[in-house]
């Protein structure tokens, strides 16, 4: 099969198109035929390990690998049609269109993938173009994760900054299905979009400072990691909760801090990708309430390039990889 591949960590360069052994399914895994996968803030990081806290670094090396690559093979989110079952397998058939993601394991940048039936896996909402099924794992998963831990309810006044990101775009539309009011934080060229998705109130952060904003929050869920809790916390209700999915050890001693003397609550945490959550969002694709936001496509061939544009920190919503299997066949 076709694979981008890295040996080394680094920048873009270090992507190749190289022809592997396709994978075999184990007993309890399916392998999926790759139509789409794409190219997230995390996959940049994971190339090359820039543009994070070094601490964070040296505590990610070890999963990741120490000199180069453990998984030489990146990309977290696919949508494809099951091609093989293993023998213990009686969730999926050869043919289902399916989405999913693979997390820590990655290795979805590519024609196939092996994946355990249990893992967060599902049928495609129907009539889902697969481009737009690949978009969708990512950001939402990791949105849902923080709107739970942050315990969003009905009626709560949530902020999302960092609205137009593959996160933000996510967390605004299940914000607003979890009943939720919502403020969206963007630039100017994304006021639009962000308002379409299902924005009650939006700013736009280089006209104006949502810290000096009179409305307090609920929830502020700064999805980019642009923020600080010092000047967030004159926004956030007395028991409000600051969600930070992008932050270092400091962070993490501030969340201890914070948790410990305040009745505030700030949360860093991981994204746990839940299977249960993949299928909520599916009931909001099916219901009409939540849909994909797509940035750019390139061929898998390209990925270097989609990297390029990824490292930028600009793009909105997802950065899809259409992955051909044969002469004419664009991957959708
Ligand atoms: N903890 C976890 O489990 C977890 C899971 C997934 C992701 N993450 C992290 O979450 C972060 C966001 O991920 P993502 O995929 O949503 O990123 P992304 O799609 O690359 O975010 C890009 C968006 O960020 C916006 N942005 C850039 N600078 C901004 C600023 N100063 N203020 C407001 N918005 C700004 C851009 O809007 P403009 O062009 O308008 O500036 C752009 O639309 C990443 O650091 C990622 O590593 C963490």
């Amino acid at each position: 099969m076709k694979a981008i591949t890295h040996t080394r960590f680094g920048g873009p360069d270090v992507l190749h198109l190289v022809d592997i052994p396709t994978p075999e399914p184990t007993p309890d895994q399916v392998r999926v035929k790759i139509h789409a996968s794409t190219v997230t803030s995390g996959d940049v990081k994971m190339r090359g390990f820039e543009n994070i806290p070094w601490t964070m670094a040296l505590l990610a090396r070890p999963m990741f690998g120490f000199f180069k690559p453990r998984q030489p093979i990146l990309g977290v989110a696919f949508a494809g049609e099951i091609d093989t079952v293993g023998q213990d397998v009686d969730s999926f058939t050869v043919g289902d269109r399916v989405f999913g993601i693979t997390g820590m394991n990655m290795g979805t940048n590519a024609q196939f993938i092996c994946v355990p039936a249990t893992s967060s896996i599902s049928t495609m909402p129907a009539n889902l173009p697969f481009n737009d099924a690949a978009a969708i794992p990512f950001g939402s998963l990791t949105a849902m994760h923080f709107l739970k831990a942050g315990k969003i309810k009905q009626g709560d006044h949530v902020l999302i900054y960092g609205a137009s990101g593959a996160v933000g775009v996510a967390a605004i539309q299940l914000a607003k299905n979890l009943g939720a009011t919502v403020t969206g934080v963007c630039s100017s060229k994304n006021l639009s979009l962000v308002q379409s998705l299902g924005a009650d109130h939006v700013i736009d952060y280089t006209q104006t400072d949502f810290a000096q904003n009179s409305q307090t929050y609920d929830i502020v869920f700064d999805t980019v990691g642009k923020t600080t809790f010092g000047k967030t916390k004159r926004v956030l209700a007395a028991k409000g909760r600051y969600l930070l999915t992008a932050f270092a050890i400091r962070h993490l001693f501030q969340m201890g801090l914070v948790n410990l003397l305040s009745k505030r609550r700030m949360v860093c945490s991981v994204s746990t990708d839940s299977r249960d959550d993949l299928q909520q969002v599916k009931a909001m694709i099916e219901a009409g309430t939540y849909r994909a936001v797509i940035d750019r496509c390139y061929p898998l061939e390209e990925t270097a390039e989609a990297h390029r544009y990824v490292d930028g920190g600009h793009k909105v919503g997802s950065v899809v990889l259409t992955v051909a299997h044969g002469p004419g066949d664009s991957g959708d």
